[in-house]
C-alpha cells in the first residue's frame, strides 16, 4: 500500500516552460558580454530535467557539468550533513560558473555546495534553482536566479522525487497523504 499519493498541480506546464525561459533569459543577459568560459553544474539527481530545459533556453556557447550530493535517503526531511558523491570532471578555475538546483528548501545542501565550489577559484559563481521555500531556510543563502517560489509543501515531479519516484511527471505536483 502506498503512503502517498499526487496531489494538485503546484506548478504546469504551462508556466513551467515560462518560467525556464525568463531564466534563460536572464542568464544570457548577464553573460552575453563574459568573454570566459560558461559552464553550468547540475546537482543531480534532482536537477536533471530542469537542465535539461535551462541550459536550451540559454543561448551563448555554454559546457555542462554534474555534481552528486548525498541527499535525504528515503525521507521527506533533509538533514545537515551534506557529502560530494560525485564530483566535476573539469576545472571551474577562471570560468563563468552557474550551479543548477531543482529546490532550495532549508538551504543547506546548496550553501555546502556553494562554499566547495567558491573555494575553487571560479571567476564568477552564480546559483540557480527552480523552485525555493524560502518560509523552511535555516541557514543564509542568496540564490541568483529562482524560477517559483513556493510555500512549505513537499513536491515531486519535473526531475523531483519522493524515495526515487515521481521524477518524470511533467509538471510540479504536491505529495500528499493518501
Ligand atoms: P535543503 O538542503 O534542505 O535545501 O534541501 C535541498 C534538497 O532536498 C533538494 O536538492 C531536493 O533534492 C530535496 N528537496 C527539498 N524539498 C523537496 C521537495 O519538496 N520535494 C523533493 N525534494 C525536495
Ligand atoms: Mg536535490
Amino acid at each position: 500500500m502506498n503512503k502517498y499519493k499526487i496531489g494538485r498541480v503546484l506548478v504546469n506546464e504551462e508556466k513551467t516552460k515560462e518560467t525556464v525561459e525568463r531564466l534563460g533569459r536572464q542568464i544570457y543577459e548577464d553573460f552575453k558580454e563574459s568573454n570566459r568560459e560558461l559552464i553550468i553544474v547540475g546537482l543531480l539527481k534532482g536537477s536533471f530535467i530542469f537542465m535539461a530545459d535551462l541550459v536550451r533556453a540559454i543561448d551563448l556557447p555554454l559546457t555542462v557539468d554534474f555534481i552528486t550530493v548525498s541527499s535525504y535517503g528515503n525521507g521527506t526531511v533533509s538533514n545537515s550533513n551534506v557529502k560530494l558523491v560525485m564530483d566535476l570532471d573539469t576545472s571551474i578555475e577562471d570560468k563563468d560558473v552557474i550551479i543548477v538546483e531543482d529546490i532550495v528548501d532549508t538551504g543547506r545542501t546548496f550553501k555546502k555546495i556553494i562554499q566547495m565550489m567558491s573555494n575553487r577559484q571560479p571567476h564568477t559563481l552564480k546559483s540557480c534553482s527552480f523552485l525555493s521555500k524560502p518560509s523552511r531556510r535555516v541557514v543564509e543563502i542568496e540564490v541568483d536566479y529562482i524560477g517559483v517560489e513556493i510555500e512549505d509543501e513537499f513536491v515531486v515531479g519535473y526531475g523531483m522525487d519522493y524515495a526515487q519516484r515521481y521524477r518524470n511527471i511533467p509538471c510540479v505536483t504536491v505529495l500528499e497523504e493518501s
